[in-house]
């Protein structure tokens, strides 16, 4: 398909911006935050957070704990926290993720989180951008219009005045009035210049709402299908901040199906098998290696993981 790529970001080209200065030749700004105990100032794009995933770092109130960001690739940062919910006298954990993906110039939120989560998650945008992790952002996309992904999205545009709203944005217009001139419709043929890399928008494969669309990255080649790989994980077992393939003692598929009863209960009504090679067709088309699910844990392994996340789809729609 032949693919328009697009710059609709309000932000001025003579900005500043420390990628832009470096590439002027320049001294590069020092960014503020120093390595975990250390006081040397780290390099652009390291990869200090990926030293914090062992551990969690705090309890917020009436929440739980959170183990994010976290570093999955150059430029890419899984934020969030876990939500902690009751079904059948079990406590389960899920997320309602965000990620940012960076290119040389400027970056693009992916999903902008539940209400409850969002101070959080301005506190982890803004220790990623202070520290030079990554570029501004100046796209938000999201899935699609429920409150776990587009939630935030008015206090981000408000946050991040330059950036403008792609994706499932259709009638949120109606919720965030005095935006509706920075959310574009653009499809899936669009594809977003970040420098070094880009965001595309691509057809949502597993949808909850029929408005919904998916992104994908080409560096990482990392796929965003929002509720399409769903599924819960346990606190007590240490699944948090885990991606799915270090998590040993998830049962993926159960957990899949259980997601599948609540959050994408047509999938009881229809046959999901050509659902099935449709994702099977966009993932050998896209070539994709990385999966950052809105609820589920990110999955590095598509050899290992799809066929676990697949059984639980059919396992739901069976049930
Ligand atoms: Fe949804
Ligand atoms: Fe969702
Ligand atoms: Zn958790």
């Amino acid at each position: 398909m032949a693919r328009t790529v697009l710059r609709l970001s309000r932000r001025r080209a003579h900005m500043p911006c420390p990628r832009r200065c470096a590439r002027r030749g320049r001294r590069r700004p020092t960014p503020r935050r120093t390595a975990p105990g250390g006081s040397s100032p780290l390099p652009h794009r390291t990869a200090w957070l990926s030293l914090r995933t062992s551990g969690h770092r705090g309890r917020r109130k009436g929440g739980t704990m959170t183990a994010l960001p976290r570093r999955l690739g150059p430029g890419l940062y899984w934020l969030g926290d876990c939500i902690k919910t009751q079904h059948a006298g079990r406590t389960y954990h899920a997320y309602n993720s965000v990620y940012i993906v960076s290119g040389e110039d400027r970056s693009v939120l992916v999903e902008t989180g539940f209400p409850a989560d969002l101070p959080m998650l301005g506190r982890q945008i803004d220790e990623l951008l202070a520290s030079g992790a990554v570029a501004p952002l100046e796209y938000l996309f999201v899935t699609h219009q429920e409150t776990p992904h587009a939630g935030g999205l008015g206090r981000f545009l408000e946050k991040f005045p330059d950036a403008v709203a792609v994706g499932g944005v259709e009638d949120l217009d109606q919720i965030f009035p005095r935006h509706a001139e920075r959310l574009h419709l653009v499809g899936t043929s669009a594809e977003f210049d970040l420098g070094g890399r880009s965001f595309r928008i691509t057809p949502g494969v597993i949808r909850d709402l029929i408005t919904t669309y998916w992104g994908f990255d080409t560096l990482t080649r990392a796929l965003f299908p929002g509720d399409g790989f769903a599924y819960s994980h346990f606190h007590e077992e240490g699944h948090c901040g885990l991606v799915a393939e270090e998590a040993a003692t998830l049962d993926v598929p159960a957990m899949t199906a259980l997601f599948a009863e609540f959050a994408l209960h047509w999938t009881r009504f229809t046959d999901v098998e050509p659902y099935l090679v449709e994702l099977d067709r966009l993932i050998a088309d896209l070539d994709v290696t990385l999966v950052g699910p809105t609820h589920g844990l990110p999955i590095t392994s598509l050899p290992q993981t799809l066929p676990l996340v697949k059984r639980g789809f059919r396992a739901g729609a069976d049930a």
